[in-house]
């Protein structure tokens, strides 16, 4: 088995290659004047399993075309299995369409990765269960849910519970729920609105308690963390900490995290998040153990 990094989330790569007692492989990647890139694979791969780890995160188009370009460099090198472990897969809220005349981004992307000569997909906590189907490759889903639960337990305090801060989150709400021995939970209703992407959250369905744990997929611009945070501060939590898988981290959105009404903010290193973002509040848990498991037990 080969494992490669592409340059999004080289820190990860590194931990899943110590994880697995193996160096990263060597690739070339030369970035033109213009802004096209050139890759090279230089360890032989033929007749090999090769892992590649690349984040679709920001810059999500130039993250995506350097992965295919390393998929199909592999492949050309005589690679007989590619795992492309993409633990966050950019475009996934581009799912569907919303509105008339959108293009469903992910779908395209996942049919390029694919003709690109990807075998097999690793990621973690899609936004949505509905994605599996876009991929014609076997896609294993991970989530973090495990790691977030080991933390709640550790802080857990009087009167917990558990936040979906949407609908769309209770399954993963339900689900953690039952590994911290069916700890309550409340979800609140968001609405976005499509056009400014302005989100309202006005409602709590369930019963307010003490110390407040918010689950989400990921964190972007985090007005939804903020909002729930500060609804949930007003009908009665005394303590709010959030868990997200995936720190996408857009604008200024660290510090207003750092300066809301939240205690803490954990989240994983599905995505790398460089010094400049990072703060106070903030603790990143790493996925890279999960992975490593995973490949260290499946057969090609
Ligand atoms: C949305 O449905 C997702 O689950 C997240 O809640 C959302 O993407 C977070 O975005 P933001 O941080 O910009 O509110």
């Amino acid at each position: 088995m080969k494992i490669f990094s592409g340059s999004s989330n080289k820190p990860l790569a590194d931990k899943i290659a110590k994880a697995l007692k193996i160096r990263l492989s060597k690739l070339e990647i030369h970035i033109f004047p213009d802004g096209e890139k050139r890759v090279r694979v230089i360890d032989k791969v033929v007749g090999e399993d090769c892992i590649v780890v690349q984040s679709t995160s920001a810059n999500a188009d130039i993250n995506y075309i350097e992965l295919f370009f390393i998929v199909d460099a592999l492949k050309r090198s005589g690679a007989s299995l590619v795992i492309a472990v993409i633990p966050y897969l950019g475009y996934q809220r581009q799912d569907h369409v919303f509105r008339e005349g959108e293009a469903v981004s992910l779908e395209v992307v996942i049919k390029t990765l694919e003709a690109a000569g990807a075998d097999k997909v690793i990621t973690f906590d899609l936004h949505s269960i509905k994605i599996p189907e876009f991929f014609k490759i076997p896609l294993i889903h991970l989530s973090a849910l495990s790691l977030f639960a080991e933390k709640v337990k550790k802080i857990d305090g009087d009167d917990a519970f558990l936040v979906s801060p949407d609908m769309g989150g209770i399954r993963r709400i339900k689900v953690l729920s039952e590994m911290l021995n069916n700890m309550s939970y409340v979800t609140l209703e968001k609405d976005r609105d499509l056009k400014s992407g302005k989100i309202e959250i006005s409602k709590v369905y369930g019963r307010v308690g003490k110390v407040a744990f918010v689950v989400d997929d990921m964190i972007s611009t985090g007005s939804t963390i903020v909002k729930a945070a500060e609804l949930l501060k007003k009908k009665g939590a005394k303590h709010v900490f959030v868990f997200a898988t995936h720190p996408v981290f857009s604008g200024n959105s660290p510090k207003i995290l750092q300066e809301s009404e939240v205690e803490k903010v954990f989240v994983t290193d599905t995505i790398d998040v460089p010094k400049e973002k990072q703060f106070k509040k903030l603790e990143v848990l790493s996925v890279a153990e999960v992975i490593a498991e995973l490949l260290k037990n499946s057969k090609s």
